[in-house]
């Protein structure tokens, strides 16, 4: 697709995955714990320098092209997706690194819209080509920390850190305990041949997502200012419960959520190093729960998608179900036991369109690797 652009073959390839969290949402921006892994899903960006001092951009996926000029910082524009590479390159420059004109065709395999990433991966495979623009390797935590700025500053959305981090650093086999406040990651071995992760995409997108991200994040700040903690990580449900009387009804039952998420996230990683499955399964209900319920992001998609799963359970190879990503639409992980794995995602697929009237995508995926170099030409120049 670049040589049909551009007229000649590009000089690299960058890719990075999507992501799936398989718990901890919504605790990310409380300086919480998430448990993420990489999916084997990527968004590549195939570039070469050029010689003005301009980026052309080409986008598989929409078929679309979209320029602007590097000579001084980089603003937002349309396209709106072109705003997550004009993100990133601003922040190449911000830091002071030299972005010369260069032309990329990106391509994704990533569901777009879907809860897994999509963005992050866009911008992170940018990130990743520009460092061999740029000629300068970043260190890997301020990657994908100049990539959740260009989310924060060029795309509006006031995300935590997960997505950009599993872009930037998943492990191959792993899941990624990551601690949000200090940025540390323990990698979760994934290898029980017994189980398998199996997405839902309810391909369903609810357009109310962005602000109400931006509502609850606000939530939760006013709940750690009546705590008198810096962030939700900090509270417990005793403290919480002493200072009900201080606080909104809705406020208290967002904490709630953040508080018991981050339990159920460190639980849920012990739990998977002794692969006590049925555990997993039923912390993974009651992530669904408290999201629908208390931190009320969930819609009647996802939760057709998670009953569907509840009811066939075990007996049928289910594991565990729930909503992943910001909510309202996009996917449900589950954890399924690999040989039932073709039975569940055929019932589970007919069932919901039963319910529903519109189909799911399904797919399974083994962690994959965090962003890397594909594809490394020879300088013709
Ligand atoms: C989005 C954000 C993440 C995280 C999740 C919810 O994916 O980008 O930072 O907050 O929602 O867990």
């Amino acid at each position: 697709m670049f040589a049909k652009c551009f007229g000649r073959r590009p000089r690299w390839t960058a890719a990075a995955p999507g992501r799936v969290n398989l718990i901890g949402e919504h605790t990310d921006y409380n300086d919480g714990f998430v448990l993420p892994m990489a999916i084997e899903r990527y968004t590549t960006v195939a570039g070469d320098r050029n010689t003005k001092r301009e980026v052309t951009l080409h986008s598989v996926t929409t078929g679309e092209t979209a320029s602007f000029s590097v000579r001084s910082k980089v603003q937002r524009g349309e396209p709106s997706w072109s705003n997550y590479v004009r993100g990133v390159v601003a922040g190449f420059q911000e830091r002071g690194l030299k972005i010369s004109g260069f032309d990329a065709v990106i391509d994704s395999t990533v569901p777009f819209g879907g809860g897994v990433s999509s963005s992050a991966a866009l911008e992170v495979a940018t990130a990743t080509l520009l460092e061999s623009i740029a000629d300068e390797k970043l260190d890997p935590i301020e990657k994908a920390l100049l990539c959740q700025r260009a989310e924060h500053q060029f795309a509006g959305v006031p995300c935590g850190i997960m997505d950009q981090f599993t872009s930037v650093l998943a492990q191959p086999d792993h899941a990624l305990l990551l601690d949000c406040r200090s940025r540390t990651a323990t990698p979760v071995s994934m290898t029980d041949p017994a189980i398998t992760v199996l997405i839902i995409n309810s391909n369903v997108r609810h357009k109310l997502v962005d602000g109400v991200y931006a509502s609850r994040r606000n939530q939760c700040e006013s709940a750690a200012r009546i705590l008198k903690v810096a962030a939700l990580r900090d509270a417990t449900l005793e403290s919480l419960s002493d200072a009900r009387d201080k606080m909104d009804a809705v406020v208290f039952r967002r904490a709630r959520h953040v508080i018991t998420e981050n339990e159920r996230t460190l639980e849920v990683a012990r739990l998977i190093q002794s692969a006590n499955w049925p555990k997993v399964g039923e912390l993974m209900y009651a992530s669904h729960t408290s999201l629908r319920d208390d931190y009320q992001v969930s819609c009647r998609e996802l939760d057709t998608i998670v009953e569907i799963a509840q009811s066939m359970g075990e007996r049928e190879g289910i594991v565990g179900c729930r909503m992943t990503g910001a909510g309202f639409g996009g996917c449900a992980v589950s954890l399924v036991r690999t040989e039932a794995v073709k039975v569940v995602a055929r019932k589970i697929g007919e069932s919901y369109e039963n319910k529903t009237g519109s189909m799911p995508t399904i797919f399974s995926t083994r962690p994959a690797g965090g962003a890397r170099m594909i594809f490394q030409g020879k300088s013709v120049s």
